[in-house]
């Protein structure tokens, strides 16, 4: 007999999934297919990673796994499985924010909260990686990242004033004034 209907798609399959998020030992229970973003924000409550187009394009969901910018809106979760993962509230160090977070206010490389957690995960790797970059570099490393407010002259601004200050201090926790916590008591 013919079937008029398609047939319903199998439900995946729970694992147990474990990481490393921002230095803390997370683990949870999840559908194997889980998309990265979704466990880190609806799983794990750690919502400064933002979902902007949900399809690879914006940047704003930009995270590191292992020290390299990763989009977690593209990533299956099981591939993070394991592994160190750094998200927008793990670059500052105890109350010293991360000098590209300092100079983001500074410079007005921000207006608002969707784009700015990409650019800062994003450029923090950049300058882990080459604390003294040229222009070119920057507007390379940033080409993913798209922001619709500010335009990037402000942003390459930050991210050389940043550089300054990483390469003339003593490293990132050092590197700024310590500010008073806005969220005590929350984790991250
Ligand atoms: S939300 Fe992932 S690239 Fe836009
Ligand atoms: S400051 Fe967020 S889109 Fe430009």
């Amino acid at each position: 007999m013919v079937q008029y209907r398609l047939p319903m798609l199998p439900l995946s399959e729970e694992v147990d999934w474990a990481a490393t998020v921002n230095g803390n030992g997370v683990s949870t229970r999840m559908e194997s297919n889980a998309i990265l973003l979704d466990v880190l924000r609806d799983s794990l409550g750690i919502l400064g990673t933002k979902r902007g187009c949900d399809m690879g394009t914006c940047g704003c969901c930009s995270i590191l796994v292992d020290g390299s910018p990763r989009l977690s809106c593209l990533m299956l979760a099981q591939e993070a499985n394991g592994c160190e993962i750094t998200t927008v509230e793990g670059l500052s160090e105890g109350h010293h924010l991360h000098p590209i977070q300092q100079t983001f206010a500074e410079c007005g490389g921000s207006q608002c909260g969707f784009c700015t957690p990409g650019f800062l995960v994003v450029i923090s790797a950049l300058l882990d990686e080459n604390p003294k970059p040229s222009d070119i570099e920057i507007k390379t490393a940033i080409e993913g990242n798209l922001c619709r407010c500010t335009g990037y002259q402000q942003i390459v601004d930050s991210v050389r004033e940043a550089s300054s200050i990483l390469c003339d201090g003593s490293g990132v926790g050092d590197s700024t004034d310590p500010k008073s916590d806005p969220h005590p008591g929350f984790a991250g």
